[in-house]
């Protein structure tokens, strides 16, 4: 264990713990866009910067990418983090003025949008939390595509892909609704593919895509039942084989 002060509260962290992990176990929140507890962490936004202390000298780094190996002191919000915020609102904003989330953060940080540097309005804040959901999947269907102001997520030679088996993965962990799809009984579109939904027969909810049931290995005759109702059906059948057998 070592022990490093938060805020100027002492605390013991298991070494290697994630700052941003340790601060939150401990009760200090830190805000995050780009990072996500089930994803791969990149370190792409900055906005849950920090300053740590050692040795006396300070620097600001992002929690999210930190593992704590020796004694530090860490503030989590005096100005000069406030600042370091300030700036990550400040360009997201000016970029992406109609996300909900970029105008909560600048709300609480006193940001406002700079009309002479405002660019075309887009929802998306290049975090890769999307492309990182794909590959987790192992499907890689999107990716980060483009230089400077043009970087925007994709498909390959932005049209239907193959690998998109429609998990809504990507759409799920975008934090600002950037993502959109059309779902319709029985089918779904997203990333300029068309999907059709499968329905459960015995709750009557559409459960997946074809293509995540062929991703999963599922067999062409065990596709009839989501998982809640599989799983219920085998229990009711091993109960009354149990009975029988008694
Ligand atoms: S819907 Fe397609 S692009 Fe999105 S995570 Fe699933 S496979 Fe990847
Ligand atoms: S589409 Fe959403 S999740 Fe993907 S990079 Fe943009 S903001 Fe992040
Ligand atoms: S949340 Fe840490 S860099 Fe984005």
């Amino acid at each position: 264990m070592i022990e490093i002060t938060i805020n100027g509260t002492p605390i013991e962290v298991e070494k290697g713990t994630v700052l941003l992990h340790a601060a939150k176990e401990n009760g200090v929140e830190i805000p995050t866009l780009c990072n996500h507890e089930g994803l791969n962490r990149e370190g792409n936004c900055r906005l849950c910067s920090v300053e740590i202390t050692e040795n006396g000298r300070s620097k600001i780094v992002a929690s999210c990418m930190f593992p704590v190996t020796r004694s530090i002191s860490v503030e989590t919000d005096n100005e000069r983090v406030k600042r370091a915020r300030r700036t990550v609102l400040q360009l997201l904003i000016n970029r992406n003025p109609k996300s909900p989330v970029i105008q909560q953060l600048c709300s609480e940080y006193g940001v406002k949008r700079e009309e002479r540097f405002a660019l075309e309005p887009d929802l998306c804040i290049r975090c890769g939390r999307c492309v990182r959901a794909c590959e987790t999947n192992g499907t890689k269907a999107i990716e980060l595509v483009g230089r400077g102001f043009d970087r925007h997520v994709a498909t390959p030679y932005e049209t239907e892909s193959d690998a998109c088996i429609g998990c809504l993965s990507c759409a799920t962990v975008c934090p600002t609704g950037k993502i959109t799809y059309d779902e319709s009984p029985g089918k779904r579109k997203i990333w300029h593919k068309e999907f059709d939904v499968l329905k459960c027969a015995r709750c009557g909810i559409y459960f997946a895509t074809k293509e995540m049931l062929d991703w999963a290995g599922r067999p062409e005759n065990d596709r009839a039942y989501c998982d809640h109702c599989q799983k219920y059906i085998e229990s009711v059948k091993f109960l009354t084989e149990h009975e029988q057998n008694k």
